[in-house]
């Protein structure tokens, strides 16, 4: 349920000017540009950070736009080389061309993925709405089978079908699968999605012990502490934890840039002190920073596509103790 607060907040922030939507998005955006990310890159490495770069745009209207997002992650590739950062990838499948032509949108995608793995790089292919949950999966499985191993895709707790995508996952790649799990952040119908708090975070919860059974690499994208908390404890059942080699006897070899099968992931801005004392526990934290000349559009379609977001961003500007970045 979205809250009358949380439309109102919507509501009135998209009919702000530019510069102030600019003020309040200055703190989860890196920049309209690729110096501004590193920037931010350099500085956070210094709280034992890692990163996910990702720049900004997605769903494409014509095909030639995906070139633009080809060329500027091949500008990201040489910077994370040049300044010596611990970074990779995350790209939105449709900036790509997913939903215009399957066939060409794979692809671009494979193009970006082998230039990344010439550089031993990652890539993570974020996951968009419910329309192209299947067609992601299976650019993921194409491209393992092409053998290119260094890309892995984000599942959502709060849809009903993620259990079983895992399933089919690990039948498929068994432990080479490689996964961000999230609540996602499109509030889907409840024909296919839990829509209450606590089932989200349960589905999420079953999901992090799938990953985790099935020898799969982990990550936990979240700042909800119910969900850190279970999944520390569900590392610590496995014999999982900071700087002890992956002891799951299925598990995937451990892979250049990665933690000991698990790693943490925040977005930038947000609940920066938690994300710092997890590094300073030992766990391998990333975080995820957007740049782009898009940050405008960015920042209005979040809004629109999940309110709830207007009462997060309230609270941390008005209850800042709540929430630093
Ligand atoms: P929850 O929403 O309950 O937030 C817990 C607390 O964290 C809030 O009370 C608030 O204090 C703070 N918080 C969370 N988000 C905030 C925000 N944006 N601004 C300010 N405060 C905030 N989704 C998706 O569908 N596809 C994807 O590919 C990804 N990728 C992704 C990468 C990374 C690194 C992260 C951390 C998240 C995603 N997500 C995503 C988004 C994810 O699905 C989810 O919507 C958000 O992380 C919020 O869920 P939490 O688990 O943090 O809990």
């Amino acid at each position: 349920m979205v809250s009358w607060f949380s439309k109102s907040i919507v509501a009135l922030t998209i009919r702000m000017p530019k510069w102030f939507v600019g003020w309040v998005s200055r703190r989860y955006v890196a920049g309209p540009s690729l110096n501004d990310a590193v920037k931010i890159m350099n500085r956070l490495s210094k709280e034992n950070a890692c990163f996910t770069v990702d720049v900004l745009g997605e769903e494409i209207t014509s095909l030639e736009e995906a070139q633009f997002f080809l060329d500027e992650y091949l500008a990201v590739i040489e910077a994370i080389r040049e300044n010596n950062l611990d970074a990779n990838l995350s790209i939105k499948p449709t900036a790509f061309g997913l939903l215009i032509d399957e066939k060409q949108g794979m692809k671009n995608i494979e193009t970006l993925v082998r230039m990344a793995n010439e550089q031993d790089l990652f890539v993570r292919l974020d996951m968009e709405d419910y329309r192209v949950t299947t067609a992601t999966i299976q650019v993921v499985l194409d491209l393992h089978k092409q053998g290119l191993t260094n890309v892995g895709t984000v599942l959502q707790g709060r849809l009903f079908r993620t259990l079983d995508d895992i399933n089919h996952l690990e039948m498929e790649l068994g432990p080479a699968a490689d996964y961000r799990i999230c609540k996602g952040i499109y509030l889907e119908s409840e024909d296919i999605a839990f829509t209450s708090y606590q089932d989200i975070v349960d589905s999420t919860n079953a999901c992090i012990d799938r990953m985790l059974e099935a020898g799969s690499y982990c990550s936990i994208a979240s700042h909800d502490i119910p969900v850190i908390e279970y999944a520390k404890s569900a590392l610590e059942s496995h014999g999982m934890g900071p700087n002890i080699p992956d002891p799951r006897p299925n598990a995937a070899p451990l892979r250049n840039a990665k933690g000991p099968g698990y790693e943490f992931q925040m977005l930038l801005g947000v609940r920066g002190p938690l994300r710092r004392k997890l590094a300073k526990n030992g766990h391998r934290t990333r975080v995820y920073v957007p740049y782009g000349e898009k940050w405008y559009e960015y920042s209005i379609r979040r809004l629109q596509e999940n309110p709830t977001l207007g009462t997060q961003y309230a609270k941390a500007f008005l209850m800042p103790w709540t929430n630093r970045p």
